[in-house]
């Protein structure tokens, strides 16, 4: 196997710089829309041949250097008794948001191996096919309570904040519970045989530093402390450049960038013994491939300081991105960081 990213994941020496895009398997790619045309989104997560056909999709086209489970954070929110839905121009619908003691006393804990079964049925065939590692995942216990509490996503998340303020038990009481499943989904992908895990906290910096701190950083330490198994944590908290040195307080041994900030700055607030991941604003890829190269060129050397790098965008790769960009991206990487 290829563990080019398993090594940069631990700070050991590589031959170059490994590189995968969040959202890999997605819409921008003929080939994941030609299976949609015949299964909705859930049903697609729930069918582990057609799960691990769109998984292995880039590692194929774009030649990345690692695989990510295909499947969507809401995964265990459904298996713990609310009601999903994806629409097409809302995105996802939570019903019945939970708002009280009773829609919160009513959620279930869950048993990965049979509440949502299919999720480790598609890393079996997966770690069976592929020649690179496999990231498993799960949503951060904060952005899997603002979606269960928004009933959706949300544009100042005056429910979650709410109910943080106003009854910081109820709001508590909530975290532990997904924090307890969080922590049985992302080890039963690791028992699996998911070879790394990610956490994506998608909605972290909507918090100030205090808060993040105290409703949001709590249960992330207890995920990451829960975990065994040798493997790799990555914590992507999007939009949390000013508070990294929280972020690195989690206990990932790798923590994912966004844009926002310079691999040199986050290097500073960061420290030398953890990697880094990331950085690349995904709409560079609407640009020239020249313009691509030169980020990139930019971004290795920023990192150059770093314990390890996994090069990655700085958030998901967008439906309308050309594919020949992301091929010449994953071309660039592996070309200008070849030692
Ligand atoms: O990276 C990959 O290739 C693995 C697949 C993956 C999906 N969702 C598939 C998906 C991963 C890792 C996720 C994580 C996810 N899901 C996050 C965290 C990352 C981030 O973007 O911040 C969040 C917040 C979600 C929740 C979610 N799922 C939203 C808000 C949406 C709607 C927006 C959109 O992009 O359509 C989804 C749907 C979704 N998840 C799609 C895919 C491929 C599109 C569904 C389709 O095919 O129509």
């Amino acid at each position: 196997m290829n563990d080019t990213f398993l090594r940069a994941c631990r700070g050991q020496k590589t031959e170059y710089t490994p590189v995968w895009l969040m959202r890999q398997a997605g819409r921008y790619l003929p080939e994941y829309q030609k299976v949609r045309e015949k299964v909705d989104f859930l049903t697609l997560c729930k069918t582990p041949s057609l799960a691990a056909e769109v998984t292995i999709q880039p590692v194929d086209i774009l030649k990345t250097d690692v695989a990510i489970l295909f499947s969507d954070i809401l995964i265990p929110v459904e298996a713990m008794g609310m009601k999903l839905e994806f629409s097409e121009s809302k995105g996802p619908i939570l019903y019945d948001p939970i708002r009280n003691d009773i829609s919160v006393s009513r959620l279930r804990s869950i048993k990965p191996e049979e509440d949502v079964p299919f999720v480790m049925e598609t890393i079996k065939i997966l770690v069976g096919k592929l020649q690179v590692p496999l990231i498993g995942f799960s949503g951060a216990p904060f952005t899997l309570a603002t979606y269960m509490i928004e009933g959706g996503s949300s544009k100042n998340f005056i429910a979650t904040k709410r109910m943080m303020y106003q009854t910081p038990q109820l709001y508590a009481q909530l975290m532990e519970k997904i924090t307890a499943v969080v922590i049985a989904y992302l080890q039963a992908q690791i028992d699996a045989g998911a070879h790394a895990v990610q956490i994506f906290d998608s909605w972290a910096g909507v918090l100030s530093p205090l808060d993040f701190e105290r409703y949001a950083l709590p249960y992330v330490k207890q995920l990451i402390a829960s975990l065994r198994g040798d493997v790799p944590v990555i914590y992507f908290a999007f939009n949390a450049g000013s508070m990294l040195g929280l972020v690195k307080q989690s206990g990932a041994q790798v923590v994912g960038l966004d844009w926002r900030i310079t691999l040199v700055d986050a290097l500073g607030a960061l420290g030398s013994d953890v990697a880094v991941q990331g950085n690349l604003d995904p709409c560079i890829l609407f640009g020239t491939k020249e313009l691509i190269k030169e980020r990139v060129a930019g971004i290795l050397k920023g990192a150059s300081g770093a314990k390890g790098h996994i090069f990655n965008l700085g958030h998901g790769i967008l439906p309308e991105t050309p594919v020949e960009n992301a091929i010449a991206l994953v071309d660039a990487v592996h070309e200008l960081s070849s030692r």
